[in-house]
């Protein structure tokens, strides 16, 4: 099996190695671009905002997708208790999205696109990253093998696995004039497919926190009850049907609006479901509280929560019209990605690393320091970009037309307090990087 030993440099380890990288170089770029809101013209010689932007949201996305993988690729190993059906074909999908991320970065430094917003890179760049996929999917079925009486983590990570290239591939129908020629339906397609594609990794990204649940209180109760498929469900048809959330603004058939915000809704019981949760694990929560794994999860959690919030209150349409284009969508985009996504991933990456109960003080202590500085900054970041989106908002429907110009002169503390609580929160999450690499890097100079 792949994964046995701590001191092997495993596939799924270099694909969590490669992600943990474009996260700490993605974040680089997010500072620079957040520099870029107090001075403007900082650096616009050569990285302009035009290309820091997808600097850093293309390295962040690739962290997610990245480690995604890696964490996939170790838990069906462990799942199964066998080795990947090709660890051939998994070495290939390595070099091929290693190679394929390095050309879209480069090509970005030289100004190259072509793509559309998060994807802007030119699409003949999204073929290799199709066919990588197509070989993971492979690799997926082979080695699951029956889906008789499976866990719901191995139909979450088949879901959102199927669904992840569906939604790519939708997202790139822009390139046939049939859709191209009629704007509406362009522009919903678009919307449609980024908003399923969240909705895909995030089923890579349960599933693999169910698999680790169970893994820490030691039975398979949680991945085989009921209560469990329900959340499953009730996160599949999100994922369908949610992203009706991202076109309120534009004039499209009003029941996939109704629809989109019933589906919304439907969140509300996964809101109450985690609540519950949460109060139910406090008991055990001081029980595993030592566990760095755990603690990242229970953050996590509350993050849920908190966005949860926001995504709901910006479902609302009337508000939607508001909030469109504002920082709110930004702290949404950003709150959900580092504060659920981000936390989840890193809780997984302690495990397979082997850190979770290992009596290291040193690992331990940086870890902790890392997860309290980026917690608490993370929340004045996410806060504060709320702020300046709903100043924003108020200026976007004020009748006496306040130039644009002064509108962001007033909302430079705001700037301020962003770049700042960023720059803070870059640290807390580059010490947490730090320790996971350098305590992989020693344990294989040891082998
Ligand atoms: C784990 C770390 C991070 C993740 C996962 C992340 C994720 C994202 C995402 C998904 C977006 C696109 C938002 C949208 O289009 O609505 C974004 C934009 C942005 N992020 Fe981050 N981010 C991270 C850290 C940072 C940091 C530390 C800063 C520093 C201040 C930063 C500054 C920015 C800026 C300036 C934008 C562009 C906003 C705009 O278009 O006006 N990010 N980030």
């Amino acid at each position: 099996m792949e994964r046995l030993s701590n001191r092997q440099l495993t596939i799924s380890k270099l694909f969590i190695l490669l992600s943990l990288i474009l996260l700490a170089t993605g974040m680089v770029w997010g500072i620079l671009g957040g520099l870029q809101y107090i001075i403007p013209g900082f650096l616009k010689g050569f990285f302009s905002f035009e290309k820091i932007r997808p600097l850093h949201v293309s390295s962040v996305v690739f962290w997610i997708i990245l480690s995604s993988i890696g964490c996939i690729g170790s838990y069906i190993q462990e799942h199964t208790t066998k080795n990947l059906y090709s660890l051939l074909l998994f070495r290939i999908q390595f070099l091929i999205f290693f190679i394929s991320i390095l050309a879209i970065l480069i090509s970005y430094c030289f100004g190259i696109f072509g793509g559309r917003e998060y994807w802007e890179f030119n699409p003949i760049l999204a073929l290799p990253i199709a066919i990588g996929w197509i070989l993971f999917i492979i690799n997926f079925i082979k080695s699951i093998g029956s889906l008789k009486k499976q866990p719901v983590y191995v139909w979450m990570w088949l879901t959102g696995i199927f669904f992840f290239l569906f939604t790519f591939l939708e997202s790139y129908l822009w390139l046939f004039p049939y859709f191209k020629s009629n704007i509406i339906t362009d522009m919903t397609i678009q919307w449609k497919s980024y908003g399923s594609m969240v909705g895909s990794w995030n089923m890579l990204i349960y599933g693999s926190s169910i698999f680790l649940m169970d893994k820490i209180s030691g039975n398979k109760t949680y991945s085989h009850s009921r209560i469990a498929y329900l959340l499953y469900f009730t996160g599949l048809f999100n994922l369908m049907f949610n992203w009706g959330h991202h076109i309120y603004t534009l004039p499209t058939h009003g029941y996939v609006k109704h629809i989109s915000y019933i589906v919304s809704m439907t969140e509300l019981f996964i809101l109450g479901r985690i609540i519950l949760q949460w109060k139910n694990t406090l008991s055990s929560a001081k029980k595993n509280y030592h566990l760095p794994a755990y603690r990242f999860l229970i953050v996590a959690d509350i993050w849920v929560f908190l966005n949860l919030l926001l995504a709901i209150t910006m479902s609302v349409p009337a508000i939607n019209i508001y909030t469109h284009g504002t920082h709110i969508t930004v702290a949404h985009a950003m709150g959900t990605t580092i504060g659920i996504n981000s936390f989840l991933l890193l809780a997984l990456i302690v495990d397979i690393f082997q850190l979770n109960y290992r009596n290291d003080n040193t690992i331990k202590k940086s870890l902790s320091i890392g997860f309290w500085i980026t917690n608490i900054s993370l929340f004045i970041f996410w806060t504060s970009m709320i702020i300046a989106g709903i100043l924003k908002a108020k200026w976007q429907m004020n009748i006496t037309q306040i130039p644009f110009s002064s509108m962001m002169l007033q909302l430079k503390p705001i700037f301020i307090v962003i770049f700042v609580s960023g720059t803070i929160m870059s640290i807390g999450f580059l010490l947490i990087i730090f320790s996971l690499i350098k305590k992989q890097i020693l344990s294989f100079k040891i082998n």
